[in-house]
């Protein structure tokens, strides 16, 4: 039979970004081909297997004024947390115990001694309460060399820091003007991870006020060029104490944003097979079968929330984020029914590294 123009898009070697914008922009029967390559490339490359990373919100202190951000430093309607040590420790023994193998730790970008000696401190003590088990991931923003190399030391093994997007231009448009907000130093700061060897996760939002569908597909390029491991994104969603809720009005709908996203994955999967990507929680929040349907065209990652529901409704990054009423033992449960009405299953005990990160180490070491 003869093949389509977008099969034979979908089967092309090196994608370039005229060619993902054309399979961004897809409707119908093309846009169904589009999700059904992610499927395949994915239980081809991956497996039909997700991996559980809990994640701990440890707290919402930062320093920075991203204008998107619900946590941002000068929204004063929100009430400010940090986890105690032993909230952190009882979540990581929880996901222990529940054979999850990995967490997430994240929080607002904070840059002190006290700190970086803090974080330290929870790094040894969350491996010595899961016997050095546990693959532990950071997500807490740009910090400098000394700092990560010294988490990296302390048993971190992966980081994810999201570029947000990126078109240098429209980072400026979405972030103060200043040196804490400079697009360049985050570069250099995923430039630093990788020497590190952390396995090093990134990701950009979906549908934000200004962005193009060319910005998308140079997005997805930068994830191939920078031979990234992991990819974390989700739909833009407005907050209304931020600044750039002014512009809600020029957004995209949500069913198109969430949409793109549903693309933008497949074509990840499509273009850097081997890689982990999260179903986020921002695809749930607009779709409620949101992160079942990122599951189905190619994601294989999930992370049920560890936070105690206590401090989630102050961890509100976005407006109708889920999960502020439940507890750890609830987002298991659910998690556990919506993998399986992907179709898929959980990889309990496994670490679940990135097959990519392996690759490019052995790459390296060769
Ligand atoms: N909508 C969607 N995602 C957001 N994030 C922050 N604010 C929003 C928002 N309004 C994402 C950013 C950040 C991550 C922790 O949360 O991409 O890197
Ligand atoms: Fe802080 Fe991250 Fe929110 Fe920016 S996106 S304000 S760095 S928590
Ligand atoms: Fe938290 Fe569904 S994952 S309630």
């Amino acid at each position: 039979m003869k093949q389509t123009h977008i099969e034979n898009l979908l089967n092309k070697e090196t994608l370039l970004p005229a060619d993902l914008g054309e399979l961004l922009r897809t409707r119908g029967e093309d846009r169904l081909l589009l999700f059904a390559k992610g499927a395949e490339v994915k239980k081809q490359y991956v497996g039909n297997v997700v991996y559980f990373r809990g994640l701990i919100e440890y707290g919402n202190l930062c320093r920075k004024n991203c204008y998107y951000c619900g946590i941002r430093k000068d929204n004063t309607c929100t009430g400010r947390y940090t986890m105690t040590d032993e909230e952190v420790i009882d979540a990581a023994r929880f996901a222990f115990r529940e054979g999850y193998a990995s967490l997430v730790l994240q929080s607002g970008e904070l840059m002190s001694k006290s700190h970086r000696q803090q974080i330290t401190r929870l790094l040894q003590m969350i491996n010595h309460a899961t016997e050095g088990k546990m693959g532990i991931t950071l997500s807490l923003g740009e910090q400098d060399m000394e700092t990560l190399a010294e988490w990296r030391n302390a048993g971190a093994r992966r980081y994810l820091l999201r570029i947000e997007t990126s078109n240098p231009h429209l980072y400026s448009r979405l972030h103060p003007q200043d040196a804490q907000h400079d697009f360049k130093q985050r570069i250099e700061t995923l430039k630093m991870l990788k020497n590190l060897d952390y396995q090093v996760g990134t990701g950009v939002m979906i549908g934000l006020p200004f962005q193009t569908i060319e910005d998308l597909a140079n997005d997805l390029c930068f994830f191939r060029d920078y031979d990234i491991d992991m990819i974390g994104m989700g739909p833009y969603i407005e907050h209304e104490h931020t600044p750039l809720y002014a512009y809600r009005q020029s957004l995209l709908p949500q069913a198109e944003r969430f949409d793109l996203g549903l693309k933008m994955i497949a074509l990840a999967r499509i273009m850097m097979k081997d890689i982990n990507i999260a179903a986020t929680t921002a695809m749930q929040a607009i779709d409620k079968m949101g992160r079942e349907k990122a599951l189905k065209v190619g994601a294989n990652v999930m992370m049920p929330n560890l936070t105690p529901q206590k401090y989630r409704e102050n961890y509100l990054l976005y407006q109708d984020k889920p999960c502020t009423d439940e507890e750890a033992e609830q987002c298991k449960k659910c998690l556990e029914i919506r993998v399986k009405l992907a179709g898929d299953q959980i990889g309990y005990k496994e670490w679940g590294d990135s097959k990519h990160y392996a690759n490019r180490i052995k790459r390296k070491t060769d």
